[in-house]
């Protein structure tokens, strides 16, 4: 008889050849590539033409796609619109959900998946998911939305649309390398989830909105932004080791540690921690560091035994408040990055699809008696 293995554990789903994680020895590669490498000598632009071509592109195939890419920056006439007649109450995650849903709604025909039409439906969600954030952020701050610029990086528009000036070299480098890091991860939650609404032969806006949906949860992308209300929660730096053996002893779990597959130090988060440290000593945000530096102290002497170590989500905190992103941008910013991987998984998905549905383990009763309702 079959059991169900609780989430699916060490269950293999499907194949794919855009990442590979070795989770005992903390490696994770694109391609074939070190993350590490990526991270310091790529950009976002190439790594995605990485993990859609699963080859790093040519001089003219960078500058084409990149070209491509900031051409598709605009948002479709209407969607601004949409975006300023919402409550600025909105919390940006359910906000980027529902207008990457609404996207759809602006193609005369959303549901073709053929590998060539998913790819430009991919593009233009990657591309107009930064201006959908930056004007929600605007709109909320009663400032007036910035239109993007197709001069600038995908980084650096982003934040220029958010900010309204250009990003200066060093900001808009430490946000492409954060993109560079979020941009794909196996099969996690919110990837599968994309994967498993394409297996429907659904199309590339409801993968991607569902995707969201999923990166959200505070066991996923969630993290980063409980890491920094922990962050804010400690008042110095020398209260971090009392705050966190208290919350160990109460059985809570430290957000921004622990994953379902490393049980070594997160490759991603070893880059973000030098980020986080140089940003953080750059914008006088120092304490940031040290109280996150203590923390980390404190769970590798009471958890690295068990395999618990920061998980991207830990150091990402940080980097993200230096680069001055308010705290509930943080999962907006992890989904932003993420497309270019759900969207890279789609594609794998529909090249080589089966249907997933998986059975379910009935432990319910049999036999029961149908007892009409004037006599329960
Ligand atoms: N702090 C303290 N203990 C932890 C932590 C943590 N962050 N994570 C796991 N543990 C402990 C659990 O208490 C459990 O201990 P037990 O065996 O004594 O009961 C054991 O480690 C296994 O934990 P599970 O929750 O069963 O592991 P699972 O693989 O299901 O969960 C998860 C992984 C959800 C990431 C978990 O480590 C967690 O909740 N971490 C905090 C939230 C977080 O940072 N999420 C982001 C993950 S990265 C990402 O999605 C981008």
């Amino acid at each position: 008889m079959p059991v169900a293995v609780k989430g699916l554990e060490g269950i293999v789903a499907a194949d794919t050849r855009m990442s590979f994680i070795d989770g005992e020895k903390g490696v994770l590669e694109y391609v074939g590539i070190e993350i590490d490498a990526l991270a310091r000598h790529s950009t976002f632009e190439e790594t995605t033409f990485l993990l859609w071509n699963l080859r790093l592109p040519k001089r003219a195939e960078l500058d084409a796609f990149s070209t491509d890419l900031r051409s598709r920056y605009e948002l479709p006439p209407g969607m601004e619109q949409r975006i300023t007649s919402l409550p600025t109450s909105a919390q940006p995650m359910h906000m980027l959900r529902t207008m990457i849903s609404s996207l759809a709604l602006h193609d005369s025909d959303p549901n073709r998946n053929d590998p060539a039409s998913a790819r430009v439906k991919a593009l233009n969600i990657l591309a107009q998911a930064p201006a959908i954030v930056a004007a929600f952020d605007r709109h909320r701050r009663g400032l007036p939305v910035v239109r993007p610029n197709k001069a600038l990086s995908f980084a650096a528009n982003f934040l220029y649309m958010l900010n309204g000036k250009e990003p200066t070299p060093t900001m808009a480098r430490a946000f492409d390398a954060c993109m560079i890091l979020h941009a794909d991860h196996g099969l996690n939650n919110s990837t599968f989830t994309a994967r498993v609404i394409a297996s429907t032969l659904s199309d590339v806006y409801s993968a991607i909105t569902g995707a969201v949906g999923s990166l959200r949860g505070p066991l996923h992308g969630g993290a980063n932004e409980d890491v920094m209300k922990m962050l804010n929660e400690i008042p110095t730096v020398s209260a971090s080791e009392a705050f966190i053996k208290h919350k160990l002893d109460t059985k809570a779990k430290i957000a921004g540690f622990g994953h379902r597959v490393y049980k070594a130090y997160d490759p991603r988060a070893t880059y973000l921690k030098t980020l986080a440290k140089q940003l953080s000593e750059d914008t006088g945000n120092r304490d940031l560091y040290e109280k996150s530096q203590a923390i980390e102290g404190v769970m590798l002497r009471e958890k690295a035994a068990k395999g618990i170590y920061p998980n991207v989500d830990f150091y990402s905190a940080t980097t993200y408040h230096c680069i001055g992103l308010q705290l509930d941008l943080f999962t907006p910013m992890f989904a932003l990055s993420r497309i270019a991987g759900w969207a890279g998984h789609v594609i794998e998905q529909l090249s080589d699809n089966r249907l997933f549905r998986p059975d379910v383990d009935y432990v319910g009763p049999h036999g029961v008696a149908y007892v009409p309702l004037a006599e329960r």
